[in-house]
């Protein structure tokens, strides 16, 4: 096999990422000669990755903790997106330098676009968490048409310092306000692990929700967590998760192996499997 056609994900630890499943779907059904490891690669070890990546013994690769900040560091360009949200966690060499592109906004605003019909229609939205997946969200939902973000978390210093990188369209509040602040959004997002198997739950209060609000959950294990149980039972329209993690793969692929693979019910189902198994 080329060289050429080698792509990977590295992180530590790195066993529990689906990524190989999803690449390795794609691979098989295009019927491309490829291939997509994923390697336990230590923090220490990953300048070293670069290397090898400019080297050309990949095509390319995905990023995830704890290396999306470094590679945004070590990459020679970085995409609008990750620019953006301050992360990478995709790389792949244009004209022998080393790109590092984000495309965590792209899978939750494309999961979206298949599954919750409308969603690009509001204006504010309510974000819950302020890690990482916060950022890229809070980017997704200002390039899809959004006016502003109540940002609410539970160390409200971090909450602040993401607001202060868009400007006055981001509000940050303490945990305090979010049963108060559903009232007033158009999409409620979860990007804390709370209701994640082996998690509390999060506990948020959907009484005030508008009557066409919506939610989606970064979670995705179970698909149903009870946070969007309850804006369901609620009368919102609901998308979990899963998708957000499809779609994401999908640019990375599309660049390294030259052709647009599809999430599917198929693709889905296959995942759902495997979280099973
Ligand atoms: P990421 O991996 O996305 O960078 P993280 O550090 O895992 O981020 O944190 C994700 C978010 O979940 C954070 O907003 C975190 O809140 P803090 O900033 O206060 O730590 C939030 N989070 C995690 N566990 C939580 C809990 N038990 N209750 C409330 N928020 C929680």
């Amino acid at each position: 096999m080329a060289d050429a056609s080698r792509a990977f994900v590295a992180g530590h630890p790195i066993a529990h990422s689906r990524s190989p499943l999803i690449h390795g779907t794609w691979l098989i059904r295009h019927g491309i000669d490829g291939s997509y490891t994923a390697l336990d690669v230590p923090a220490e070890e990953f300048r070293a990755l670069t290397v090898e990546l400019r080297s050309g013994r990949w095509v390319g690769g995905n990023v995830t903790i704890p290396h999306k900040e470094t590679a945004y560091q070590l990459v020679d360009r970085r995409d609008a997106a990750a620019e953006a949200i301050g992360a990478v966690n995709t790389l792949w060499l244009e004209d022998g330098l080393l790109v590092g592109g984000n495309t965590d906004a792209y899978g939750f605003a494309a999961n979206l676009d298949q599954r919750l019909a409308g969603w690009r229609s509001g204006e504010t939205a309510l974000v819950l968490g302020a890690g990482g997946a916060s950022r890229a969200i809070i980017h997704a939902l200002f390039e899809a048409g959004f006016s502003h973000v109540d940002l609410v978390n539970r160390t409200v210093e971090r909450a602040e310092r993401i607001a202060a990188r868009f400007g006055d369209r981001v509000t940050a509040r303490g945990w305090d306000a979010a049963d108060r602040l559903v009232g007033a959004a158009d999409l409620v997002v979860n990007t804390t692990p709370l209701g994640m198997k082996g998690q509390p739950p999060l506990a948020l209060d959907f009484a005030s929700a508008r009557a066409d609000a919506m939610a989606t959950d970064i979670v995705y294990v179970p698909l149903e967590t009870p946070f969007l149980r309850r804006a369901a039972e609620a009368g919102l329209k609901t998308c979990d998760g899963l998708g957000m993690l499809l779609h994401q793969a999908v640019p990375g692929f599309a660049r390294w192996f030259g052709c647009v693979p599809e999430v599917d019910e198929e693709l889905r189902d296959i995942v759902i499997a495997d979280m099973a198994g």
